[in-house]
C-alpha cells in the first residue's frame, strides 16, 4: 500500500519535494508509461491543494492527446500551438497562466478552471508530452509551482 500525503501546513517547495520523491519510488523500475502516469497523475491530485485539474497530454502523431488525469472528463485532443497545452508543447516551455480568460485559445475543458500551469516533458530534446495542472483559484501557481513540475516532469521523462 502507498499511503503519500503531505502535511496540511506544507510550504510549497516541501510539496514539491515529498511529490517528487513518491513519484520517483512509485515509477522507478516499472516500464509502463500509462501505469506511471497514471499513478502520478493520482499523486498529483492528492498533493495539490485548490486545483480541479491534474494530468498528463501525450503527443501522439504532432497532436496531443489525452493520458492519465485526476479529475473532471476533459478534451481529448488539442492541436499544436492551440490553448495553454498546445502553446506548452508547441514552444517547450513551460506555460504559467495566471488568468485563463486572459490567455488566447484557452480551451475551457472544465468552466471551474482560472488559472492553469502547464509543463512540456521532453525526451532527447523533443517534447513527448505535457503535464498540465488547474485550479479554480485565480494566480494559483507561481514559481515554486514551476520549479516543482518541472522537476516532475524531468524526472518522468524516461519513464512515461
Ligand atoms: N485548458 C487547457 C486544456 C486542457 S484542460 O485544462 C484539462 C488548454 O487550454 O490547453
Amino acid at each position: 500500500m502507498f499511503d503519500f500525503a503531505p502535511a496540511a501546513d506544507a510550504a510549497k517547495p516541501d510539496i514539491y519535494r515529498d511529490l517528487v520523491s513518491a513519484a520517483d519510488a512509485l515509477t522507478t523500475g516499472e516500464s509502463d508509461g500509462v501505469a506511471n502516469m497514471a499513478n502520478v497523475a493520482a499523486l498529483l491530485g492528492e498533493f495539490l491543494p485548490d486545483c480541479n485539474w491534474a494530468g498528463f497530454y501525450r503527443m501522439v502523431d504532432g497532436e496531443l492527446v489525452l493520458g492519465p488525469f485526476s479529475g473532471r472528463p476533459a478534451c481529448i485532443r488539442i492541436a499544436l500551438g492551440v490553448g495553454v497545452c498546445g502553446a506548452a508543447a508547441q514552444s517547450g516551455e513551460t506555460q504559467l497562466v495566471k488568468d485563463v480568460h486572459a490567455f488566447p485559445g484557452h480551451i475551457a475543458c472544465d468552466a471551474r478552471s482560472r488559472s492553469e500551469l502547464v509543463v512540456p516533458v521532453v525526451r532527447d530534446g523533443k517534447v513527448i508530452g505535457v503535464i498540465d495542472i488547474d485550479s479554480p483559484d485565480l494566480a494559483r501557481f507561481d514559481e515554486d509551482d514551476r520549479d516543482g513540475i518541472e522537476a516532475l516532469a524531468s524526472l518522468l521523462s524516461r519513464r512515461i
